[in-house]
């Protein structure tokens, strides 16, 4: 089978109703990244960065998967499907997609923020005082802005192995994230699908690009039918 591999960006959860990051002016749900996304923040006031996250985390119970997740879902039958994805939710997840690797953490997991490989599943609130088992505090499973990406590795050596990239709701701003498709074999096919797409410079590089300016509910099925046609 062939190795698609598929990047997603907040853009496919929006229509779960999930926020994505730089709609809203630079704030994200109300909040400044710096007061809460950065290690900074929550060196200053971890109980808002803690707030913050378990208010994401309880959003999560709410929404459901939408048509773009399990329009991915579908490729599995035809495609060997590896999702690289920047969202923190668990919606691709839920939706049956089985290989999925998160770039930026997890908001169901949380880790110990003095032994990095102390990860916990995690569902209620994560309140100070919550300990791992060496007697250090919990924080958020997630990749702060000015952290190392500890995935990033294992998502290069997926886009190096790839037939079909797959780009889907980024806005192609962040880095290293942005510059995965980089990593892949030049020639190969790429599909970006994103309403309001930005190409940036890593993908002008590829001669065989395909933009469909539409959402992922909309769009990605449509992807769906074009690789089940063809033979790219
Ligand atoms: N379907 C598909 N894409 C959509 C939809 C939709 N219904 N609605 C919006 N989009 C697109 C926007 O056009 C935009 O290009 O989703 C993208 C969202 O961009 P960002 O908010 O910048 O999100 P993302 O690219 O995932 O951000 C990357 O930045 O804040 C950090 O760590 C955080 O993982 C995040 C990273």
């Amino acid at each position: 089978m062939k190795k698609l591999v598929v990047l997603t960006g907040a853009g496919i959860s929006a229509e779960s109703g999930i926020s994505t990051f730089r709609d809203a002016g630079g704030l994200w749900e109300q909040h400044r990244i710096e007061d809460v996304a950065t290690p900074e923040a929550w060196a200053r006031n971890p109980e808002l960065v803690l707030r913050f996250y378990n208010q994401r985390r309880s959003k999560l119970r709410e929404v459901e998967p939408n048509a773009g997740h399990r329009a991915l879902v579908d490729l599995e039958k035809n495609f060997d499907v590896r999702i690289i994805t920047q969202n923190v939710d668990d919606l691709h997840e839920r939706a049956g997609s089985s290989r999925v690797l998160h770039l930026h953490g997890e908001l169901r997991k949380v880790r110990s923020e003095r032994y990095d490989d102390l990860i916990y599943d995690w569902e209620g609130d994560l309140l100070p005082g919550d300990l791992c088992e060496n007697g250090a505090q919990l924080r958020p499973h997630i990749v702060w802005f000015g952290e190392s990406v500890p995935m990033l590795q294992s998502a290069a050596q997926l886009a190096s192995e790839a037939d079909i990239f797959l780009i889907v709701g980024t806005s192609l701003q962040v880095y290293p994230a942005a510059g995965l498709m980089a990593y892949a074999p030049r020639h190969i096919p790429f599909i970006y699908v994103d309403p309001s797409p930005q190409v940036n410079w890593e993908l002008q590089q590829m001669p065989n690009l395909i933009v469909l300016a539409e959402p992922a509910t909309t769009g990605l099925p449509k992807i769906v039918e074009l690789l089940g046609e063809k033979t790219m």
